[in-house]
């Protein structure tokens, strides 16, 4: 994270490892508890300002984190702290370290608004404005753990079907379809039951829903525009077979792979890499239907990827509005009359969600917006915002439009 890297491209690494519970724990909590940790830390050090070592205060970070959270031993977090630096090579700060860990006072109350909600101001001010009445529980629910929500590949069975075959020890809660479910007690990705066999694939309950939403009809031509890492293109060929899905990705890596991933499962998908606000990748027929499940600041999923809070800036969210909008309008082209199309976004922000859609149906005369109704979803001026929920789905927007005949 701190140098410019994925959260879970880093850790994936560690998926093997003796002590994975150990190094998720320690690196998801330093991140969900980032500002109140540096307050805490800028307190305790002499002259803060004077620790630019991102190694270091990497370190002290995890042991305050230690100290404050997991309530480990204070000689271990600060023997092992000291241990730490020194096998990073940061032998100078083997005191500090000592000192700065052993001076640190748990007592601290967080002052600033950041420290208390655990999260950049810019988004606290920007969920204030937006959901007055619960942008304090919003954040506060964006400091749990989201729990493990799983989907069943439908082409093995159902929820029922993968209990009766694997699950006998699972305690579990089932979704909002007979595909979903969500594990009690999470389980490192090694040891779910028949996962390696693709009969699961991990995926967040309110993700899961877009499949249901688009509903595509047996030999429509579907297209899923930003398509990678292809959680969702596989679920919409699991669920139907009978569709010609084309799915595209700007991340010719990620196309590649999941080119790979669709040959191996033997799943029909037309998979290539390419822009989707340009139509050098179409071949020139009109899909009946599009998911356009757009790039976007991801601030519904922070439970999951807390490095957000701490990297995304308010800038990179204009910046991001600026292409979706983009992305709709091009896309918009190769819908077919009376075709639909789905819009989705992982963030929470207004200016990525309605504001892009409203913008497209002012200047877009041949655009009309379609109910939709997801339980847990509250209406916007368009489409429908779900926000996340303790123990449930991460926060996502739906926007159907259907385009006019004539
Ligand atoms: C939210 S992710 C999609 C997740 C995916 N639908 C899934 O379920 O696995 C957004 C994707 O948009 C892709 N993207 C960004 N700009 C794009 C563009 N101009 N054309 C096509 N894809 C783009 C990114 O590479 C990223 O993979």
């Amino acid at each position: 994270m701190v140098a410019g890297s994925h959260l879970q491209d880093v850790l994936a690494e560690f998926d093997s490892h003796m002590h994975r519970g150990l190094i998720y724990e320690i690196t998801f909590g330093v991140l969900r508890h980032w500002f109140s940790l540096n307050e805490l830390l800028d307190r305790t050090l002499d002259q803060p300002r004077r620790l630019n070592n991102t190694l270091t205060k990497c370190a002290l970070l995890a042991g305050i984190y230690q100290l404050a959270h997991m309530k480990t031993p204070s000689y271990a977090v600060v023997s092992e702290s000291v241990r730490v630096v020194r096998q990073l090579k940061q032998r100078w700060a083997t005191g500090l370290v000592n000192a700065t860990l052993r001076n640190c006072s748990l007592d601290h109350r967080p002052s600033s608004a950041s420290a208390v909600h655990e999260a950049p101001r810019w988004l606290i001010q920007a969920l204030q404005s937006e959901h007055p009445d619960q942008w304090s529980t919003l954040l506060r629910t964006l400091r749990t753990r989201a729990p493990l929500a799983l989907r069943v590949n439908a082409r093995r069975g159902d929820v029922d079907a993968y209990v009766a075959k694997f699950g006998s020890g699972l305690s579990l809660r089932t979704g909002f379809d007979s595909y979903s479910f969500t594990l009690a007690k999470p389980l490192p990705r090694s040891e779910l039951p028949a996962h390696s066999e693709r009969w699961v694939t991990i995926q967040d309950e309110t993700s899961q829903r877009a499949i249901s939403i688009l509903d595509p009809r047996p030999h429509d031509r579907v297209l899923d525009a930003c398509a990678a890492p292809g959680i969702k293109s596989l679920q919409l060929a699991e669920r139907h077979p009978d569709i010609e899905l084309v799915s595209i990705d700007v991340d010719a890596s990620a196309s590649a792979w999941l080119d790979q991933e669709c040959t191996r499962l033997g799943v029909a998908a037309n998979v290539s890499s390419g822009d989707a606000t340009t139509l050098d990748w179409w071949d020139g027929e009109m899909f009946d239907r599009i998911l356009l499940d757009a790039p976007c600041s991801g601030t519904g999923t922070l439970r999951r990827h807390p490095d957000i809070k701490i990297h995304r800036r308010p800038a990179d969210v204009d910046r991001v509005a600026r292409l979706q909008s983009e992305l709709l309008r091009n896309l918009w082209r190769t819908l077919k009359p009376g075709g639909t199309l789905l819009y989705t976004t992982c963030s929470i922000l207004e200016r990525e969600n309605q504001c892009v859609v409203e913008a497209f149906l002012e200047c877009t005369s041949s655009a009309e917006s379609a109910p939709l109704s997801v339980a847990e979803g509250c209406s916007r001026t368009v489409g429908q915002l779900v926000l996340p929920q303790e123990g449930g789905g991460d926060g996502f927007y739906f926007c159907l439009l259907t385009k006019t005949r004539d």
